[in-house]
């Protein structure tokens, strides 16, 4: 059930529409924000846009810097990051731009969008999804079988409302162009539907020349099983205030926050806080939260290490506290070692008790990172 992280990218008049209708593709960044967007397609391991995209625009989808290609070379990538596509007609120039240029290409389909494409004689390697195009299958297979992690999807508006409304899309980059298109024929980026969870959280504005860039995260954990795209922005919360326990030799330096359903922040604690030598991080948090709180019930507890099932220093441990204060799901980064406690097993705990316990290990090294002095 792993999947990349998943980034939306595009541009958008004051209007809010993702082109015009005439036949040339309407320009909307600013030349420096092309050159950021360069630099975000340098930094992924692949780049996806819809069939419509490539039927109005021909895009190569290529990073153009030189010396971009150069660093991923000497890291180990491939010079180019791997093209994806996604058809359910099947109905692709085997001519286009996207096939001819730059490395390796995919496209997803259903079986007879690939029966066509093969027909065709697509110079790109053709996996069939099935009866039609499901999103979490394709994830899925480009983290496994293409070992995908960082995808950057680059349109269009069909693509990245299924992105969002189907809650996989981990962050959003949102440029807004200075000008108008006034056609209401023109692609929005965003279509009709049912939107999922609360207001997304900003976590940077930038002016690029006379563009505007947004960066947006989806918070509110939806209703889906297991990751679920607000965890990493909470987890990596968790991470950070792991760092700033105070250091000790003999116990872990640990972060944790509460997050109801909707996406609120109810609590954050970490390891040794506010003078106490013993508090644990889920401690200290919940220790912040009204019991009483019917947020509890829904909320999610995100803890940059597992939470403990035993300990000398209290009489609950973390697994326990978290129960009892009517929690149900728990992210972490990494599960607890053997460093002071035998076996320990707070996932067993709280699973036993029907709570959801998720790791997401892509924190593993980040959490583990204030705590490398107990780990031998
Ligand atoms: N400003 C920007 O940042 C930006 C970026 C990209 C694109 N654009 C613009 O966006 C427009 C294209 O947007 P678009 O929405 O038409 O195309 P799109 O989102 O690029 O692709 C839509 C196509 O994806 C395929 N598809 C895959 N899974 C699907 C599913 N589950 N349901 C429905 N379709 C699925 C279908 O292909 P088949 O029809 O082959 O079955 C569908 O036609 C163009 O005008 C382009 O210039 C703008
Ligand atoms: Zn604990």
């Amino acid at each position: 059930m792993s999947r990349p992280y998943v980034l939306l990218s595009a541009a958008v008049s004051l209007d809010g529409y993702l082109d015009d209708t005439g036949p040339e593709r309407l320009l909307l960044s600013s030349p420096a924000d092309f050159d950021r967007v360069d630099e975000v397609r340098a930094s992924v391991d692949a780049i996806l846009v819809g069939a419509g995209t490539i039927r109005a625009d021909n895009p190569r989808l290529l990073v153009n810097s030189a010396e971009r290609r150069a660093a991923r070379t000497a890291a180990g990538k491939p010079e180019y990051p791997l093209k994806v596509t996604v058809s359910v007609s099947g109905e692709l120039d085997p001519d286009a731009q996207f096939w001819h240029t730059g490395g390796e290409k995919v496209v997803y389909t259903t079986d007879r969008g690939a029966d066509r494409l093969r027909r065709s004689g697509i110079a790109a390697d053709v996996v069939p999804l099935g009866p039609e195009v499901d999103w979490r299958l394709l994830l899925e297979h480009l983290h496994d079988e293409r070992g995908v992690h960082r995808l950057m999807v680059e349109g269009g508006g069909t693509i990245h409302t299924q992105l969002l409304q189907q809650e996989l899309a981990d962050e959003l980059h949102l440029v807004l162009a200075p000008l108008f298109v006034g056609d209401p024929k023109a692609p929005r980026l965003f279509g009709p539907g049912a939107y999922q969870g609360a207001r997304l959280r900003l976590v940077e504005t930038r002016a690029i020349g006379d563009v505007v860039l947004m960066r947006y995260e989806p918070t509110a954990p939806g209703t889906g099983h297991l990751a679920r795209p607000a965890d990493r922005h909470w987890l990596r919360l968790a991470c950070e205030l792991a760092a700033q326990c105070p250091p000790s030799g003999t116990a872990f330096s640990v972060g944790a926050v509460v997050v109801a359903a909707d996406g609120t922040e109810l609590a954050r604690g970490y390891s040794r806080e506010a003078g106490d030598q013993v508090v644990h991080a889920e401690e200290a948090a919940l220790a912040k939260v009204d019991p009483a709180d019917p947020r509890l019930a829904g909320a999610t507890v995100y803890s940059s290490l597992e939470p403990c099932a035993r300990r000398a220093s209290r009489p609950r441990p973390c697994a326990r506290l978290i129960l009892d204060a009517g929690v149900r799901r728990v992210v972490t980064a990494w599960r607890e070692p053997d460093t002071f406690v035998e076996g320990a097993d707070g996932t067993g705990v709280l699973q036993a008790a029907g709570a959801e316990v998720v790791v997401l290990p892509e924190f593993e090294e980040q959490a583990k990172a204030p705590n490398r002095h107990l780990l031998g």
